[in-house]
């Protein structure tokens, strides 16, 4: 059949179950970025898309269109590689900023662009707003300039890089097209190397407080992610990791920047440890400083022991315009107006702890948003006082809210009511939070 470049032809073919050209695929992504293909046949496409899938050829297609529908990073002030990391999401998922300066301070160069909140899963530009004075709206230059300066830097997408992607990921919201493999896949991964990466280290979080729920759906999503980069020529290691309860024991802005400054001075929880440890050993393979994850875990290990670690993050604060003073003042000082505490009703060990409720009643007390226009609170969030598998006595609190008014402190309390379960017995606690790894050659 010979390749046809009408639109309607391209959407037909996806109709019928047939693999789309490169040709193809790319004619219609530079279409709909440049406006000559209008809303009404993407949709159609995407829909076609969601229900016949694609072959992991077409979805590299689809990864290399999207790329270059839009600027590319230009980071030649320094060598690389280039590693990042992304995750897909998670409730007091914390870990970027405290790897960044871990790996920074091994020697990797990270460009980092990263997401605001959305829904109940936080964002990593939320919390360092958090920081005084810190900005996340850097120029490109001054972007390349903190990569080869301090060996990462922490920015926002510009509306110039991947356009396609910020048009279809917004179409597919109100089309219920989002659960879609190839196009999840070709969304993050064209994000992930216009910014300029070479390799990528993915966290695909799984559980009731991520996007992907189930094991199986994780797995599907890490496999399409590691097999099209390496169609791309590029390396991605997909790490699954356990999404049921929160990580560590702060949700919100400025409390998570408050314990992820406690993991750089080596007194993390161990569940924020363990994964964040993982992914940071990850991006020194890729980056080939280390041959593999074990002598890579030691030198990371080492960065917190050393406190290089915790000097780069000291480092990238002030390159991106903190105040260093006023940020050591706010640790363990800066607390929103309003807290109530949520209390056990009865004795026994903490059974579970429903992550997706705990990031809801986030967004109720202001620390993530429903919209993507609406503020958030520095200072709102909730502490989990008692992790699974701790002891509990009747009365002991287990959840303390923090909100800015006494209404979004209500609202935050009832969203999460019956989040925590108790038992009489002791769990049984998983070994590990990592439940596989995927690497491309
Ligand atoms: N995150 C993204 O960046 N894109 C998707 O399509 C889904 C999640």
């Amino acid at each position: 059949m010979t390749e046809s470049l009408r639109t309607v032809d391209i959407i037909a073919a996806k109709r019928d179950g047939r693999a789309l050209t490169e040709n193809q695929i790319s004619h219609f992504i530079q279409g709909y970025a440049d406006g000559s293909i209008p809303d009404y046949q993407a949709a159609a496409w995407c829909m076609a898309t969601f229900l016949n899938g694609m072959t992991p050829q077409e979805t590299g297609y689809l990864t290399r269109a999207m790329i270059h529908s839009g600027d590319v990073m230009d980071l030649s002030l320094t060598s690389g590689p280039f590693v990042d990391k992304h995750s897909t999401g998670g409730v007091g998922d914390k870990l970027s900023l405290i790897l960044a300066p871990i790996v920074a301070a091994c020697g990797v160069k990270v460009p980092m662009m990263s997401g605001r909140a959305l829904g109940h899963t936080g964002g990593t530009l939320d919390k360092l707003d958090a920081i005084p004075g810190y900005t996340t709206a850097l120029t490109p230059e001054r972007f390349a300039q903190g990569v080869a300066e301090v060996g990462f830097a922490m920015t926002g997408q510009s509306e110039k890089v991947v356009p396609a992607d910020r048009k279809m990921y917004a179409l597919r919201d109100v089309i219920a097209t989002v659960e879609s493999i190839p196009l999840i896949t070709a969304s993050i991964l064209s994000k992930k190397f216009a910014e300029g990466s070479d390799a990528l280290v993915m966290d695909v979080k799984c559980g009731r407080g991520a996007f992907m729920k189930t094991p199986e759906a994780a797995r599907a999503l890490a496999e399409s992610l590691v097999r099209t980069g390496e169609s791309l020529g590029r390396k991605v290691v997909a790490v699954l990791t356990d999404m049921s309860e929160p990580l560590g024991r702060m949700v919100g802005n400025f409390l998570e920047v408050e314990e992820s400054v406690a993991c750089l001075q080596g007194q993390g929880p161990a569940d924020v440890m363990e994964i964040t440890l993982r992914l940071a050993a990850w991006m020194v393979v890729a980056a080939g400083i280390e041959p593999n994850v074990d002598q890579a875990l030691v030198r990371c290990q080492r960065a917190i022991e050393d406190g290089s670690a915790m000097a780069k993050f000291r480092e990238n604060l002030v390159f991106q315009g903190g105040s260093l003073d006023e940020f050591d003042a706010m640790l363990g000082t800066a607390r929103a107006n309003y807290s109530v505490e949520l209390n056990a009703e009865s004795s026994g060990f903490v059974e579970g702890i429903d992550a997706f409720s705990v990031g809801m009643a986030g967004v109720a007390l202001g620390v993530g948003r429903d919209t993507a226009s609406d503020p958030v609170e520095p200072l709102a969030g909730i502490e989990v006082l008692k992790k699974i598998g701790e002891p509990v006595t009747a009365g002991e609190p287990l959840l303390r809210l923090w909100a800015e008014d006494k209404e979004r402190l209500e609202a935050g309390l009832a969203r999460i009511q019956s989040s925590v379960s108790l038992s009489k017995t002791a769990p049984q606690l998983k070994d590990s939070l990592i439940l596989e790894e995927m690497s491309s050659k």
